[in-house]
């Protein structure tokens, strides 16, 4: 099995500006905090160092802003191994990520675009980086436009693509017609199927797609593809710290997997191995495993 493949990721980078608290606050609470950090964030970027960690050479497509956030953005991505030639440095201010996670780990999130909204079209050599790749991540974090432009660059070159529908949104046909893999969390699915139960969500979005797998949190995800019963892989049991990216963890370490040949009940259950360790350790992509720690948490 080889450990190299190449990955590229269409997404955001965002500074995520994160606040520990027992339980977050209501409408009109206030609520006094734990501690509060800065660290690298933005589904995109998470996916990217994700997949790096994981093995794979990977190029992020996007932007981040010119102000310090910017920089700390890039060279964060850049020690972990993305290749940033392809992310652009806009006039403006970086893309931040409000984080309130409380003490069971769980979060919710304010997320302003700033440069990942300038992220409308694509240039001729990012889509030469999708081309080149085996596998192409997108999530929804930037304008729907360019993530149409790259779903389409992808299915005309015969680079399979894996969607993250978050945040959620409707998708237009011209890009669910080009996936490959939607790969939502319940809510997602629930919001996207109009149907609450996950199993049922997933069948009612195998219409749309070919092959769907929805995370669960805790409970590990459902892998649905046409012609066959929907599976169920758990996740390792472990105690949460902080889910922040424990989705783009899965995600990444899922196209690593999948590029080098693993067959998907495989493919999904080294991704959960992935996830389970982001979520023991605070932030998104500071949280996120190497391939070693992967492959012995896998094994055991
Ligand atoms: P987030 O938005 O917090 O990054 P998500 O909502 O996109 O995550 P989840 O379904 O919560 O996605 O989690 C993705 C995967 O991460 C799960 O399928 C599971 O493998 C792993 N995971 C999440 N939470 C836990 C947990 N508490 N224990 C073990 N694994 C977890
Ligand atoms: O998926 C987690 C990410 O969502 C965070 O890092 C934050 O930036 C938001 O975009």
């Amino acid at each position: 099995m080889s450990t190299v493949s190449g990955i590229a990721v269409l997404g955001s980078a965002n500074m995520d500006l994160v606040a520990y608290v027992a339980k977050a606050p209501q409408r009109g609470e206030t609520v006094t905090g734990r501690e509060f950090r800065t660290a690298p964030g933005g589904k995109g970027a998470n996916q990217a160092v994700a997949a790096a960690r994981a093995g794979a050479t990977v190029s992020l497509i996007g932007a981040v802003g010119n102000d310090t956030s910017g920089l700390r953005l890039r060279s964060a991505l850049e020690a972990s191994g993305v290749v940033t030639d392809r992310l652009r440095t806009a006039e403006g201010p970086s893309g931040t990520a409000h984080v309130v996670v409380d003490d069971e780990g769980g979060n919710s999130i304010v997320v302003v675009p700033g440069a990942n909204a300038g992220v409308t079209s694509l240039t001729p050599r990012d889509e030469e980086t999708i081309r080149g790749a085996g596998l192409l991540l997108l999530q929804l974090e930037i304008p729907v436009e360019a993530v149409v432009a790259g779903a389409r660059v992808a299915r005309a070159h015969g680079v399979r693509t894996v969607l993250t529908p978050a945040p959620v949104r409707q998708l237009p046909p011209e890009l669910l017609d080009r996936v490959d893999l939607l790969l939502p969390n319940e809510h997602e699915a629930a919001a996207l199927a109009g149907v609450a139960d996950p199993r049922g969500a997933a069948l009612a979005l195998l219409e749309r797609v070919p092959e769907v797998v929805v995370t669960l949190g805790e409970a590990g995800c459902l892998w649905a593809a046409r012609g066959t019963e929907p599976v169920a892989v758990p996740a390792p049991r472990v105690r949460a710290v902080d889910t922040t990216g424990a989705g783009d963890t899965f995600a990444g370490a899922l196209a690593v997997a999948l590029t080098e040949g693993r067959p998907m009940p495989d493919a999904l259950r080294w991704a959960a191995a992935a996830a389970s360790l982001s979520v023991q350790r605070p932030g998104a992509s500071a949280s996120m495993p190497y391939r070693s720690e992967i492959e012995a948490r896998y094994a055991s």
